[in-house]
């Protein structure tokens, strides 16, 4: 494995390339990636990097994301295969007839949709700025949100606005982690601090639930406000309800800490898709390069350009 990262490294050098990963990818890919993070920081780094030839260690919509930012970079996905259920779980004729059922409302989409919903949405937002955005659209508007109904619910329940109509899609992983397995690890860890990623099922009853008992231990987040809260957090013990992946870098950063899946099954085996060797395969031959259609990426660049605005 070291040969490999050593090639890769050197590939990467000579090629003057960047690799970007998300939080949930393999131990050994978050190793040799020059940059780790959620979604919107992705999105972030992959709109300010100078580097023309971009290695995008995520999944599908991640890559297409980066491509839209940026039309001039070549952006490669180490294996084309690493999709995303809940970015499957609406199409774009669905959402045309949702929209003609709604005509006057505003569309907001969450990243992990594909490029051509995007291009339909006014808005795009990650799970990190999710609330900001919505907070920021004219409260007489209503809101189609869409496709994750635990993110909307979540959304709908913090800015207390009842004019948000939400998609009935979820994330195969995320949609397990729900109020039985939370319950009993509440139980099982009494001095815990629970991080919740808002695409989980428990994420709406659980926030209500923490603000009902007045209960500080419960907090939602994206997945690298989990491991900045870890980080500074002053507790000893975690339980983190979202992807596996995740425990790497914080188990890693924080020795001195216990840090506990909600769910030991809560894997996303697209992401678990990109290995070192698609990595150095695709970086050797740039293969794999994701590009949006001209019409379409223009369309989707204004969704994502004005979240990139806000939040
Ligand atoms: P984050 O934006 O929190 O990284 O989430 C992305 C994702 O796919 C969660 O399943
Ligand atoms: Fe998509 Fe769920 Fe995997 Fe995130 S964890 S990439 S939402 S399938």
């Amino acid at each position: 494995m070291n040969d490999l990262k050593i090639k890769i490294n050197e590939l990467k050098k000579e090629k003057k390339a960047v690799i970007l990963a998300h939080n949930y990818q393999l131990p050994e890919v978050q190793e040799i990636a020059d940059f780790v993070g959620d979604s919107l920081e992705l999105s972030r780094k992959a709109a300010k990097t100078e580097a023309e030839l971009i290695v995008f260690c995520g999944v599908h919509f991640m890559a297409e994301t980066a491509s839209i930012i940026s039309p001039e970079k070549k952006v490669i996905l180490p294996d084309l295969n690493a999709g995303c259920s809940l970015a499957e779980s609406v199409t774009t004729a669905e959402l045309k007839r949702w929209k003609a059922e709604h005509p006057n409302a505003v569309v907001v989409s969450y990243i992990n949709t594909s490029a051509a919903v995007k291009a339909l949405s006014d808005y795009c937002c990650t799970s990190s700025n999710a609330v900001k955005i919505v907070e920021s659209i004219p409260a007489e508007m209503e809101i189609l949100f869409l496709p994750d109904k635990y993110l909307g619910s979540y959304v709908k329940a913090k800015t207390g606005r009842e004019n948000i109509v939400i998609w009935d899609g979820a994330c195969h992983v995320h949609e397990k982690i729900g109020e039985v397995n939370f319950e009993e690890k509440k139980q099982a860890h009494p001095k815990a601090e629970f991080l919740i990623h808002p695409e989980c099922g428990c994420s709406t009853s659980c926030m209500l639930k923490s603000l009902q008992f007045n209960d500080d231990s419960i907090h939602i987040f994206s997945t690298s406000g989990m491991i900045n809260y870890v980080n500074e957090s002053p507790a000893k013990e975690f339980v983190i309800a979202t992807e596996v992946g995740i425990l790497h870098r914080m188990r890693k950063d924080n020795p001195g800490k216990q840090i506990l899946p909600a769910s030991e099954n809560a894997v996303c085996d697209y992401m678990k898709l990109t290995t070192l060797e698609k990595v150095y395969e695709a970086l050797l031959y740039e293969k794999n390069v994701v590009r949006v259609d001209t019409p379409v990426a223009e369309k989707a660049r204004l969704a994502i350009n004005r979240m990139l605005a806000t939040g």
